[in-house]
């Protein structure tokens, strides 16, 4: 026997469930309700998910603030041709995200609070801080703002986490922290001379 789509199916579907299957879709609807109230929770007590500033931004239009933040702080650039740029504590920091490339190399303050804004030129890409768990998407038409104290010194990578093209593998970008001694002030980097 062979059934089209306009035969009723067979089965007890449309019957009252059995008292087992009502008590397992009770416990995963509550657990579905503590999930969902789980996401503000781990924004307003956890530190996680945070909301940061959203707007929307043509990519030339992001290229340009780049442009702008390398010529304010750039300090030079890499073997690579990356520019470094050194900003000041508070200041607006400008990431820009492309096939397959993170541009610039970003040179930060230890116990500093930055505005970092990610957006991407051409299609999805995902930040990833190495080896730290920080994950964020990179989305063209998007000036996606974060404020962010880096909490540790250290040279650290840019891993992109969302897969982009042939050169995925490649596209890894360059955060140095610069420790601070107790009264805040930043200490020269000794190891600063392969960049
Ligand atoms: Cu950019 Cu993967």
């Amino acid at each position: 026997m062979y059934t089209t789509g306009v035969t009723a199916p067979q089965g007890t579907w449309w019957k009252p469930a059995h008292k087992a299957e009502r008590v397992w879709f009770t416990i995963a609807f509550v657990w579905c309700l503590v999930l969902f109230a789980m996401m503000p929770l781990w924004h307003l007590r956890g530190g996680q998910n945070p909301s940061g500033i959203r707007a929307r931004v043509a990519p030339a239009d992001y290229i340009a603030r780049v442009r702008q933040f390398v010529a304010d702080y750039g300090t030079g650039e890499s073997e690579a041709g990356i520019p470094i740029v050194a900003p000041p504590p508070g200041a607006e920091v400008y990431l820009l995200a492309a096939q397959f490339q993170w541009t610039p190399i970003l040179q930060l303050q230890q116990g500093a609070e930055y505005t970092l804004h990610l957006s991407s030129l051409d299609v999805n890409h995902g930040f990833n801080l190495y080896p730290f768990n920080v994950n964020f998407q990179v989305v063209p038409g998007y000036d996606y703002g974060l404020r962010v104290t880096p909490t540790e010194a250290g040279d650290y990578r840019i891993v992109c986490n969302e897969f982009c093209g042939v050169g995925h593998h490649l596209m890894v970008g360059r955060v140095i922290v610069d420790a601070s001694d107790a009264s805040g002030v930043a200490v020269a980097q000794a190891a600063g001379a392969d960049r």
